[in-house]
């Protein structure tokens, strides 16, 4: 039995149980490395299709193929112990039809081992949510700035910050409660809707750029680290990872030049063989080995 079969992962059902409770903590992640760090003091890990523009430098999301997916997907699975994983599911796998979403989700499920997906929309998904939550799929819904609409949106826009748009984002937070999804990101949203909507529904939301009066919150990973070079105003850069790289780089580079690097720590030396005896009595030659 592996080492991480043994550990206790937090589920979907955990997560739904802990409305208004203390705060979900989750984040970002796409591979087993960062994965394994974050994983003791995270909920939940998203392996979100932000990806495509992360790590694979889309402008957008919408291009990013459902095997890539499945890939990171079964990454972070493998690099993590305890916390819930939960995939995206990317544009164009489920808007098309709850069969082909179940087909899909079954897909994301049995190849990467997650506990749950996640999808984007509201009252128009809610016949897809039902019909997977009732084929035994786990749905995190995620609703007010959803990327994947980033063409219908006309850009990556704040949601809710108009009280005139408040009923229609308010009925998606309620569609998705309905339909079965164990809990909803509020993405991009006025901080008096994202109050509002983690009052009326009885599951958690998930705030990114959304507020602290949400049930949890996210952050991409790279962006809270200081990978990204421009982020959006909602994002608190707890570290400088991308000028430590940077400082990181110029330190190889420089010693790599001056022949600094690779030194006497960093070579192999030679071995001294014990000349061996056959059984005949003949002494061997020596072998000189490398390791
Ligand atoms: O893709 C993603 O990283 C997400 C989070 C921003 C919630 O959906």
């Amino acid at each position: 039995m592996s080492q991480h079969s043994q550990a206790k992962r937090v589920t979907a059902p955990d997560i739904a149980a802990r409305k208004g409770a203390a705060p979900i903590v989750s984040l970002t992640a796409y591979h087993a490395h960062t994965a394994r760090i974050i994983d003791p003091y995270v909920d939940f890990l998203l392996v979100g299709d932000s990806l495509g523009m992360v790590m694979h430098g889309y402008e957008t999301t919408l291009p990013v193929p459902l095997d890539l997916m499945i890939m990171h997907g079964a990454a972070v699975v493998r690099g993590s112990a305890r916390a819930l994983v939960v995939v995206d599911m990317p544009f164009g796998s489920y808007e098309e039809s709850p069969a082909l979403a179940f087909r899909n989700a079954v897909r994301v499920i049995k190849e990467t081992g997650c506990g749950a997906i996640k999808l984007e929309g509201g009252r128009r998904l809610a016949e897809t949510i039902a019909y997977l939550t009732a084929r035994g799929i786990p749905v995190m819904a995620h609703i007010g700035l959803t990327p994947q609409s980033v063409n219908v949106m006309g850009g990556f826009k704040t949601q809710g910050r108009r009280r005139s748009e408040w009923q229609a984002i308010e009925d998606d937070a309620a569609a998705v409660t309905e339909a079965g999804a164990f809990a909803v990101v509020l993405e991009g949203m006025a901080e008096l809707l994202a109050a509002r909507i983690t009052k009326q529904i009885a599951i958690p939301t998930i705030g990114i750029g959304a507020s602290a009066s949400c049930d949890g919150q996210i952050l991409v990973l790279e962006d809270m680290l200081g990978l990204n070079p421009s982020v959006p105003k909602f994002v608190k850069k707890f570290a400088a990872i991308g000028e430590a790289i940077e400082d990181a780089v110029r330190s190889y580079a420089d010693d790599v030049r001056s022949r600094a690097f690779p030194g006497p720590d960093h070579v192999y030396g030679m071995r001294e063989e014990a000349p061996a005896t056959r059984g005949d009595g003949v002494t061997k030659k020596p072998k000189i080995t490398r390791s």
